[in-house]
């Protein structure tokens, strides 16, 4: 029996992952936190939380996610998705605990020919402040002895994404404009659970793999074919990012290529579902 500390329990991959790790009752024992019972900005509270559970593996789910808002609040981004990874990191060191934290495509600066995908040995270069944090993450976490970093993208799940976002449009709107010239692979918690499981059973070379959904899509043609999936007749009508960034000036960068290649994950024996099959699974309970 392993025990698992899982920090970020109420998130919304951190709520699936946990109810499904805890009904392995043979394999794991799990303990998890929200941002009430441990602030992992706390080096001490996430020490001793650490040294009191002694974990075998301590998987963290929590971040500060709010894209656009990372770059208004970049001092809570920097401490949340970067210097706290450093506190999970240093602890789990002490027990010789495993770190698994979950990263982003948005590391990469989307630049790459559309053609290609990102393979984990390209050097990241982050444009948002998302991104810039989430590398901090990933640089803290390698100072774990035994870490992975999973870069996972487009994530939906219970909670607040796109899917639902754009379901919930289709409801009241005759039209929705969606950007058509970002290309990356939506992925489903589910998938991003799956993954996690085997990384944990497998306990392959430690570093860096890219977890997503398989195949690439762009976001106006993955609306087109969850609203068919769905049957809803909302016109989607594609826009460029430009267009969209003049509509809200606000917003952070997104990068045009987040296409992350699978073949390190395949490496280990793992195969995610296609990012179509994964969201007919999900729409059935939406
Ligand atoms: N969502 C995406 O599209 C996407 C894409 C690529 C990568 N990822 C990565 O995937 C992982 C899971 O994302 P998600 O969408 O499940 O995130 P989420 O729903 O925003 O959940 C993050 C959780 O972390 C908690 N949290 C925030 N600050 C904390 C702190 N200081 N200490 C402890 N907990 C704290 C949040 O609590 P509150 O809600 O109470 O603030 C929330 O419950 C993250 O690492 C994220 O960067 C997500």
């Amino acid at each position: 029996m392993k025990k698992v500390l899982l920090v970020g329990q109420d998130g919304m991959l951190g709520s699936e992952l946990c109810s499904r790790l805890t009904s392995y009752t043979d394999k794991y024992e799990v303990v998890s936190t929200t941002l009430q019972t441990l602030d992992i900005t706390d080096l001490e509270a996430v020490k001793t939380k650490v040294n009191a559970e002694k974990p075998y593996f301590i998987i963290n789910c929590a971040a500060y996610t709010n894209v656009d808002g990372c770059e208004t609040n970049y001092d809570l981004a920097e401490a949340v998705n970067g210097i706290a990874v450093g506190n999970l990191s240093e602890a789990a060191k002490e027990v010789g605990a495993t770190l698994i934290q979950i990263s982003t495509d948005y590391v990469f600066d989307g630049k790459l020919d559309v053609e290609k995908a990102y393979t984990e040995d390209m050097i990241p270069n982050p444009v948002s402040a998302y991104g810039k944090t989430k590398l901090m993450g990933e640089e803290n976490a390698k100072k774990a002895e035994k870490y992975y970093i999973l870069r996972t993208a487009w994530l939906y799940g219970q909670g607040k994404n796109f899917v639902r976002t754009m379901l919930n449009a289709s409801q009241t709107r005759d039209e929705v404009t969606v950007v058509c010239d970002q290309h990356g692979s939506p992925t489903s918690t589910t998938t991003l659970c799956e993954i996690i499981e085997q990384i944990m059973e497998k306990e392959p070379e430690y570093g860096i793999y890219h977890s997503t959904n398989e195949g690439f899509t762009t976001w106006y043609e993955f609306t087109t074919q969850f609203y068919d999936i769905k049957g809803i007749k909302t016109k989607v009508k594609p826009i460029t990012s430009e267009q969209y960034k003049a509509m809200y000036p606000q917003s952070s960068d997104r990068p045009f290529n987040s296409k992350l290649s699978k073949e390190k994950l395949h490496s280990v024996g793992i195969y995610p579902t296609n990012y179509v099959d994964a969201v007919k699974e999900y729409l059935k309970g939406e």
